[in-house]
């Protein structure tokens, strides 16, 4: 049985004030039971007051980008060593919005993958489609590309100790969001894929969903075989709002 995951992705939001509010809004709330983790990804300068206040709470902190390098003359960059020292588990890499934004390409966020793992933290691989792709029937190409440059990259054992998400790029922060059954057949194919390299590691990887995820929509796409939880960013602004997820996860 995967556990659940229900991971919420601040992105650039919030301050001291509304981050500590919000941190302690969730601590306080974690529902009861064993079958799920909670996980905060803030801004860059909260993560160690962050991590600070969620200690012992279950609640667990990851960070939204890293560098690719370990260490040295790169201006700007943070090294997963350091993430880790400051109390993250996990990281987001390959955010649709650092894919267009930033334009990182596959092969970088396959190099930032292998770098969060060798520098001791979880990565959250994020692989999607453009609503034209979709249009276009290329959904499962635009998602193999994606996952099979860090396949390829790390290696399928190294999927034994990291997360995928499958974030529609056109559900993301839209308030469409992808159905039940549409997230569930993607899901599907990207555990497939994994498993064509290793049947045991498919079995096990934990696969969440992210596009306006919230409370009303999370019993139902986290009911469904291959969904194992949620990658979450509007919703996870309110601690109210990620533990109506959170509750859903819990199975309440
Ligand atoms: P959203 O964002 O929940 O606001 O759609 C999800 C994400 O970008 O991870």
């Amino acid at each position: 049985m995967r556990q659940i995951l229900v991971a919420g992705n601040w992105k650039m939001n919030g301050s001291n004030a509304a981050n500590q509010e919000l941190i302690d809004g969730i601590v306080a709330g974690v529902p009861d039971g064993d079958g799920f983790q909670l996980l905060v990804c803030p801004p860059l300068p909260y993560l160690a007051v962050v991590a600070a206040s969620a200690t012992g709470s279950g609640v667990a902190v990851g960070a939204q980008n890293v560098s690719e390098h370990e260490a040295g003359a790169y201006t700007g960059e943070t090294s997963a060593a350091m993430l880790k020292d400051v109390g993250c588990e996990y990281v987001i890499v390959g955010h649709s919005e650092r894919r267009a934004l930033y334009a990182e390409s596959s092969a970088q966020v396959a190099a930032k993958f292998v770098a969060a793992q060798a520098g001791g933290l979880a990565p959250i691989l994020c692989v999607g489609e453009t609503l034209e792709e979709r249009e276009a029937g290329t959904t499962e190409s635009v998602i193999d590309e994606q996952l099979d440059a860090v396949l390829d990259a790390a290696g399928v054992a190294a999927f034994d100790s990291a997360v995928i998400a499958y974030e529609p790029v056109w559900a993301i922060g839209t308030g469409m969001t992808a159905s039940p059954e549409q997230a569930q057949d993607v899901h599907r194919h990207i555990r497939e894929r994994v498993a064509a390299k290793d049947a045991a590691v498919a079995a096990k990887v934990q696969i969440l969903y992210g596009g306006s995820m919230k409370g009303e929509n999370a019993p139902g796409l986290l009911s469904m075989q291959d969904i194992d939880g949620g990658l979450i960013g509007g919703a996870s602004l309110k601690a109210s709002d990620f533990l109506a997820i959170a509750d859903a996860a819990a199975g309440n």
